[in-house]
């Protein structure tokens, strides 16, 4: 079965901690990711690919240890410096006086002077220099006021500026700062047992075991039909396509790894044919959703100008069944429920 989520409500980008790119934090994902998540026998709860964490942030999840991590450096260290509410507020409140300070009293002249602070900061060594400890402050504000400014939460370089509102004379950085004053994700924040900023491939080796359950959320293949190629504009959602950190062959390089593992996973892509190839349907459950996703087309004019609203048909991939929890092939490769039974799940999904 497909279903279809209209799901955009004024307050859909406004959901997790921070906004943020390709988040899963709308009811739409939440109703259809954590339903599935296993409870029984998970002491180890891990998002390779955390960016504002929505599935764990957003869902009721409990698990004895849980693992924040991204590739991003900022975005672990603002998610981090968002875990110590006190002290980042503090440091948030300097910035506003200072970096943030303006006489100017026109909102259209406001405007000009965020926008400039923008282009400056997304043009000069600022995003580039990841040589600092995880619980800067001061560089969690910045990063803060660049991503939370962009257009659709993309990488701050991928967007231009939309991070104040003339109507309402208000930075879009006081959304973040509101939800540290109200501490709404205060608990859930100080839960997480380590933040980390590695390769998943690196994440998923240290921590898989039988315990251990997964939530795959890597930065999509964009499918071209004419080509079969991946057009994804990864460069522009998430800063990187280079293979070191997640280009075209990194798809390959995560499918391959996650049939080898002990843990349960599932994972969150868009189709294309390589997901069939190495998870067959015949081995592994694939559910779908049909959802509105926000694109934001990567363009380097640094202007607001390429958003739209697209369809797609979400995938979510597991090697368990959902509603039992039980993995569906065994350590030793063997095929745990009956291939008859997967097609019937499989069936009912597609049609
Ligand atoms: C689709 S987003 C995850 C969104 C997340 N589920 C949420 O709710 O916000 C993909 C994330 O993968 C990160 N990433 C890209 N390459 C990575 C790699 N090699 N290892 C770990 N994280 C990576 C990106 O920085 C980005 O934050």
């Amino acid at each position: 079965m497909v279903w279809r989520v209209i799901p955009m409500s004024s307050n859909f980008f406004n959901m997790s901690i921070i906004s943020y790119f390709g988040s899963k934090s709308s009811n739409a994902f939440q109703n259809f990711i954590n339903p599935t998540i296993p409870k029984q026998g998970v002491t180890k709860y891990l998002e390779p690919f955390s960016g504002s964490f929505a599935t764990y942030m957003d869902g009721d999840l409990q698990f004895d240890e849980v693992y924040y991590n991204d590739k991003n450096r900022h975005q672990v260290n603002l998610v981090y410096c968002c875990s110590k509410p006190v002290e980042f507020l503090e440091h948030l409140e300097k910035f506003k006086d200072t970096v943030l300070f303006t006489n100017k009293k026109r909102p259209s002249a406001k405007w000009n002077f965020y926008k400039g602070l923008y282009k400056k900061y997304t043009k000069n060594t600022f995003l580039d220099d990841v040589n600092f400890e995880i619980g800067d402050f001061s560089k969690a504000c910045m990063y803060a006021f660049l991503i939370t400014s962009s257009f659709s939460s993309v990488y701050p370089r991928g967007g231009g500026f939309s991070g104040y509102s003339k109507d309402r004379d208000r930075l879009k950085l006081e959304i973040l700062i509101d939800k540290l004053k109200k501490g709404k994700y205060t608990d859930k924040l100080s839960s997480i047992t380590e933040f980390t900023n590695e390769d998943f491939e690196e994440l998923i080796r240290k921590h898989d075991s039988d315990e251990t359950y997964i939530y795959l959320d890597p930065p999509y293949y964009k499918y071209d039909e004419k080509t079969g190629g991946d057009d994804a504009k990864r460069l522009f959602w998430y800063g990187s396509d280079s293979e070191s950190v997640f280009g075209p062959v990194s798809h390959r390089r995560l499918l391959e790894l996650i049939k080898t593992v002990k843990g349960r996973w599932s994972l969150s892509y868009y189709y294309f044919p390589l997901l069939e190839e190495l998870l067959p349907r015949d081995k592994y459950i694939w559910l779908q959703k049909e959802v509105n996703r926000t694109c934001a087309n990567g363009g380097n004019n640094h202007e607001a100008k390429s958003k739209e609203q697209a369809k797609g048909i979400e995938l979510l991939i597991l090697n368990y069944d959902p509603k039992t929890g039980k993995k569906l092939i065994s350590n030793d490769g063997m095929n745990c429920l009956g291939v008859s039974h997967l097609f019937h799940w499989n069936e009912a999904q597609a049609a």
